[in-house]
């Protein structure tokens, strides 16, 4: 059986005071939480992630690092100094970082492997835009990045990985994918993965993102292959992250 995970992604949010009150919030409320929960912090808030968090049962991680182990590259971090905060968890792949940053299906895959070689779990982020779901090729573009991990770390790898399946139409718009549409998507990735290796498709964490809220996450968690979220603004809220970590 697997368990779900609710991670947060606060994006680029927060301050160390409003920080500090949200954690304390969502700490308060853990109690009746069942599922697994993280929150993926900017990374000048890792110390602080790691200071509240550490030996409660929220996990923290990042939002993005880089593929490359140390050297000159300004302004980036390393999967090695996300270790020395304690992280457990960093995204990659993430929708902004690919349309804004230009980070490629290959470049996404170099940093999935250099998270897992340090240990990290990569949350990978997949999904179509809305052009690409109108033009039908959604299982086309998700395979297509599922692909470039496999093809570069092998299906094994996917055993110490979590796959965040996000319409890129669903983020941050408050239309979120119909409980149907996202299973659809998520037994797709899982009969993929299944193809290669049973046991890795059994046991893989796909959890779904874009516009989840305490109102539709119980609806979205139900469905067979929805093993929990990746959550965006309803993160940011104490009340809403709880209800939303309530129905996982
Ligand atoms: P949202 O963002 O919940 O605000 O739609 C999800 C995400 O980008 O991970």
């Amino acid at each position: 059986m697997r368990r779900k995970l609710v991670a947060g992604n606060w994006k680029m949010h927060g301050s160390l005071a409003d920080n500090d009150a949200l954690l304390t919030a969502v700490l308060a409320g853990m109690g009746e939480v069942g599922c697994d929960v993280a929150v993926c912090v900017p990374h000048p808030y890792l110390a602080q992630a790691q200071a509240r968090l550490a030996g409660s049962t929220v996990a923290w991680g990042a939002q993005n690092m880089s593929q490359h182990a140390k050297g000159a590259y300004t302004g980036e971090v390393s999967a090695a100094m996300l270790n020395d905060f304690g992280c457990r968890y960093v995204i990659v792949g993430h929708s902004e970082r690919r349309a804004l940053y230009g980070e490629s299906d290959q470049v996404v895959a170099e940093k999935y492997a250099a998270a897992q070689a340090a240990g990290l779990a990569p949350i990978l982020c997949v999904g179509e835009t809305l052009n690409e779901r109108e033009e039908c090729i959604t299982e086309q573009v998700v395979g297509r990045q599922l692909d470039a991990v496999i093809e570069k770390c092998g299906v094994a790898s996917l055993a110490k990985a979590v796959i965040a399946y996000e319409p890129v139409w669903a983020i941050g718009t408050g239309v979120t994918a119909t409980p149907d549409q996202a299973q659809a998507v998520h037994a797709f990735i899982r009969g993929k993965i299944r193809a290669l290796d049973a046991a890795v498709a059994d046991n893989l964490v796909i959890q779904y993102g874009g516009s989840v809220k305490g109102s539709n996450a119980a609806e979205l968690f139900a469905q067979p292959d929805i093993d929990g979220g990746l959550i965006g603004g309803a993160s940011l809220v104490a009340e809403d992250f709880l209800a939303i970590c309530k129905a996982g």
